[in-house]
């Protein structure tokens, strides 16, 4: 794997992987086919944001380049995570205010606050529960680590807030935990319950962990440069939360020393006023920071790439290497 594999449009690199998504998509159902009655329409809608199936396909990828299958183990871990990452976008949309995703209407837009809370948490806990019916306790054990991660990323992300002086460690910090920590787990569990020796578990891990990193980088261009009828999501919402994302950090970096107390002054006023949110984000578009952030993405995705090497040639590595170059030219 010397050269970048082309990029190919996701659906065409999962198409092969129908079966083995369809098993997911039955584990999925059946972990949350005993819900209440009256909780159904809401966990039914939380489960139309199964949007890209990415995580799925990355289990199931990492058990067959493990030289395994997708198992009724795999498939369930996989569901697993997936469930998890549903969990975590339906609080985080409570908490940035999002009305749309992968363009239906989030839950808290639907059902209130309230409600959206405690599907999240309905969700997680039949993600947990699934978790400790398995033979091999390491999902329990991993995944309770790994949530703990993402809530980290999280805390800090508000802790820091507001701050336009944000630098690149702290904002790779912040998306090391509420992003690339799940990608890692969506990895290393479909290596771990396909039976893969240690050191493909690592290499697959640590890719899963730069295609994270990558993933977040274009989701936060995207946020602050994207079409939102092409992305499908709400977007702005980074600004109006005070978050001071990558593209705002290279923009501000990339600015005559002159220059930079007034590209301070306009991000400090972006986070409230839309007005300037919209210059901010012609200025990044226009500007070098734009393509900055995209090569920031690239080298991700070039670590990402190094780690599969170290991965047994075959074709589950190969749609791996394409998914990595998806996420980084994807454009919604
Ligand atoms: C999306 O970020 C959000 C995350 C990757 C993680 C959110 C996690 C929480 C809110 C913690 C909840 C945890 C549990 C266990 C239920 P983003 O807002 O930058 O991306 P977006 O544009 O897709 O919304
Ligand atoms: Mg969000």
């Amino acid at each position: 794997m010397s050269e970048a594999p082309a990029a190919a449009a996701l659906p065409k690199v999962l198409e092969p992987l129908g079966e083995d998504l369809a098993r997911v998509g039955e584990r999925f159902a059946e972990i949350l086919s005993d819900v209440s009655a009256e909780s159904r329409d809401l966990v039914d809608q939380a489960a139309r944001f199964t949007g890209k199936r990415l995580r799925p396909a990355l289990t199931c990828l990492a058990a067959r380049a493990s030289g395994g299958t997708v198992t009724r183990d795999v498939a369930t871990v996989a569901a697993i995570v997936e469930l998890i990452h549903t969990a975590t976008l339906i609080h985080d949309d409570i908490l940035d205010g999002a009305q749309v995703r992968r363009t239906v209407a989030t839950l808290n837009a639907r059902f209130g606050d309230q409600a959206a809370v405690l599907v999240g948490d309905v969700i997680f806990s039949r993600a947990y529960r699934a978790a400790a019916w398995l033979d091999d306790p390491f999902a329990s054990r991993y995944l309770s680590e790994v949530v703990g991660e993402v809530l980290e990323g999280e805390i800090f992300q508000d802790l820091v807030a507001w701050n336009p002086d944000l630098d690149e460690a702290r904002y790779t910090r912040i998306i090391r935990g509420k992003t690339a920590a799940l990608y890692e787990a969506a990895l290393r569990v479909g290596a771990h319950y396909a039976g893969a020796s240690e050191a493909t578990s690592l290499a697959l891990a640590r890719y899963g962990h730069h295609l994270g990193m990558a993933f977040q980088i274009v989701d936060d261009l995207l946020d602050l440069c994207g079409d939102e009828e092409v992305v499908g999501k709400s977007l702005g919402s980074d600004l109006r939360e005070g978050k001071t994302t990558l593209p705002l950090i290279l923009w501000q970096r990339g600015l005559p020393p002159t220059e930079r107390d007034a590209a301070r002054a306009l991000l400090e006023r972006a986070y409230r006023d839309p007005v300037a949110a919209a210059e901010v984000c012609a200025r990044v578009r226009e500007g070098a920071a734009y393509e900055e952030t995209r090569r920031a993405a690239r080298r991700e995705v070039d670590a990402a790439l190094l780690e599969l090497e170290r991965v047994a040639p075959g074709e589950a590595r190969s749609r791996l290497g394409s998914i990595a170059v998806y996420v980084v030219e994807r454009r919604r």
